[in-house]
This record gives C-alpha cells, sequence and structure tokens, in this order.
C-alpha cells in the first residue's frame, strides 16, 4: 500500500492519511471463532520466551487471561507497558496476540499503530483525532475480539487518545461493543524512574525478583498523567483510570542478553552456542557506568548481531 499510494499523491503528509486510511479499510472480515485460539498457551509462553520480567510476566498473564476467559467483561482491557529500548514491550505485545488469534500477531485483527509513522504531525491533531475515531469504531465492528497496540505513546500528539476515551470508558458506543477488545499502549515514560528503582535495589544488595509492581506503580501512573510528552492529555485522560495496569519493563542484565541470543539462535533454527551468546552480550554496553549490570539496549539488536559472531 504504501508505495502505491506514495505514487498517487506527493504530500508526505497526504500519503501518511491515506496509507492510514487505506490500511483501515483493506480488511473488512469477520473474526470467527476459528481465527481464535483457545486461550491456554500465554502463560508457558510468558515464561519460556520473555526473559527478566517477572513483574510483567505475572501482571499481563492474570490480567490477559482473566480478561479473556470473561465472556461478559465490562470494558475492554487497557494495558500500558513501560521502559527502556530492548526490554520486551513489543515482543510481549506480540506473544498476547499469538494466545488470542491463531494467526498471531500477523492476524488482520491486531492493529499496531505507530505515533512516528501514522501521527507524525502534531499540528494534524484534528483530523488524526476524527480518523482514528472512525477508524477504531470500523475495525471493532469488523471484531470484537480486537488488539489495538499504540507503539511510542510518547510521542504521540497529546490530546489524541482523548477521542477514544468513551471506546475505552464504556462497553457500548454507538452499537459498537468495545468490551472484548484488547488496547496496549508502549511507552518510554516513566522509564528513567524504573531504571532507578532497579539499580537502587541492585546496590542494596536486593534481588531483582523483591522488586514488586506496587515500587513502580506509585510513581508509573503519576508521571504518565504528568508528563506533556506522555500521549495522554491532562483534561480528560488524567483522571479517568482508563488504563487497567501499569506495567514495568526492567532493565535487562548480562545474563538476560545471553538468553535472547540463545533464543535468536534457536528461533533461526540454529544450534544454541553459549560462546556466541557470551560474545553477544560482551559486545553491548551497559550501566551505571561503574558497576556495568544493566544493558542500555536490552535485547534489541541480538537477534542481528548473533551473526557478528557465528
Ligand atoms: N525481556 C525479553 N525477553 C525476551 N526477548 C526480548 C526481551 N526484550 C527484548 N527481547 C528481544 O529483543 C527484541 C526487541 O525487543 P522489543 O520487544 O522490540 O523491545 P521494546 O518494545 O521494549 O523496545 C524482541 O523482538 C525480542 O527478540
Ligand atoms: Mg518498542
Amino acid at each position: 500500500y504504501l508505495t502505491k499510494v506514495s505514487t498517487v499523491n506527493n504530500s508526505t503528509k497526504l500519503h501518511m492519511y491515506t496509507s492510514f486510511m487505506m490500511v483501515s479499510h483493506s480488511n473488512s472480515h469477520c473474526c470467527r471463532s476459528e481465527d481464535l485460539h483457545i486461550f491456554v498457551g500465554l502463560k508457558a509462553d510468558l515464561r519460556n520466551k520473555l526473559f527478566g520480567q517477572h513483574i510483567a510476566s505475572d501482571i499481563i498473564f492474570k490480567a490477559v487471561s482473566g480478561f479473556m476467559k470473561d465472556n461478559n467483561p465490562k470494558k475492554p482491557l487497557v494495558l500500558s507497558l513501560h521502559g527502556t529500548a530492548g526490554t520486551g514491550k513489543n515482543f510481549v505485545s506480540q506473544l498476547i496476540a499469538d494466545n488470542v488469534y491463531k494467526k498471531g500477531y500477523h492476524s488482520k485483527f491486531v492493529h499496531v499503530l505507530s505515533a512516528i509513522l501514522h501521527f507524525p504531525h502534531q499540528s494534524e491533531i484534528v483530523t488524526y483525532k476524527s480518523q482514528l475515531q472512525e477508524w477504531i469504531k470500523n475495525r471493532v465492528k469488523n471484531c470484537e475480539r480486537s488488539i489495538f497496540i499504540f507503539d511510542e505513546m510518547d510521542r504521540i500528539p497529546p490530546g489524541l487518545i482523548d477521542s477514544i476515551k468513551p471506546y475505552l470508558d464504556y462497553g457500548k458506543v454507538e452499537g459498537v461493543f468495545f468490551q472484548k477488545s484488547i488496547i496496549i499502549f508502549l511507552s518510554n515514560t516513566g522509564a528513567d524512574q524504573i531504571t532507578k528503582t532497579a539499580v537502587d535495589f541492585w546496590k542494596n544488595g536486593k534481588d531483582r525478583e523483591e522488586m514488586m509492581l506496587k515500587d513502580f506503580e506509585s510513581f508509573l501512573s503519576p508521571i504518565v498523567f504528568n508528563s506533556d510528552q506522555s500521549g495522554f492529555s491532562k483534561s480528560t485522560f488524567l483522571y479517568s483510570c482508563l488504563v487497567d495496569v501499569f506495567i514495568p519493563f526492567l532493565p535487562l542484565e548480562y545474563k538476560h542478553v545471553v538468553q535472547c541470543a540463545m533464543a535468536a539462535m534457536r528461533d533461526e533454527g540454529l544450534r544454541p552456542d553459549e560462546d556466541v551468546a557470551n560474545q553477544v552480550a560482551r559486545g553491548l554496553h551497559y550501566y551505571p557506568k561503574l558497576e556495568k549490570v544493566f544493558a542500555v539496549i536490552g535485547c534489541k539488536t541480538v537477534v542481528n548481531r548473533v551473526h557478528l559472531y557465528r
């Protein structure tokens, strides 16, 4: 679509809108039960594939499986995932989608919206608002079990999410039932404080696993709401508590990078080689400067860097 559209329109802005709207009309199938997974594999996936995220693992499993088991939820499930780059926020969204749909992340009922790609111009907020509203409504009309992933929430023009507030707030709006959808916001908002908390735990000689949701909740949601870059405008989103849970993604350590590298080799059908995995992990940068405990960009580049050492 992107190439086709861009030859028609010279304006980049128009190109962005058009591609966004084109995608929105391109899939007009209804999701049937045969498209859906029997929801059983998430726990094992989180345990075996997501490394170093004991809080996210636990909370996401409880929230998503509880939601999927409820045949008549009152409102959509709204999760907000926070953390530095490469800690697994997009990855876990894929795991969720993989366990809801047989076609997983690539199912036509899973919609990923990127701030940079779909909402690049602050000045176009009014247009974006009405487009997003229409678009989401149509997607959910097609499939009430839709999943929406808003990536780079911190770059989404403030106020945009207000336009879909009614959908997140209530079950039914204008004859469309929203309460079975899952909305996942991804952002770096609050990442500095998450990092600080993890570093403090480490410096105090405490176990990583001793960190609990409550150590983050206290600052995570107020920060989201108070930050001008968070994409949630203060005005309406602020007090309404639409987000069911704010989930911290912890900075990853050397051993997690090794795990990521081993998994990357396995995924490619290669024999996992611990020497290679250690070389990959040693090749990354770590902080704090002196202690070098946490990988600066987590597992982000691991998949590609595995090839450098084989
Ligand atoms: N905690 C993790 N456990 C397992 N793999 C991870 C983890 N974090 C990152 N990865 C790997 O690194 C890749 C990039 O991570 P990603 O989920 O895009 O990070 P984020 O969205 O937090 O910036 C993923 O596709 C996955 O292969
Ligand atoms: Mg990401």
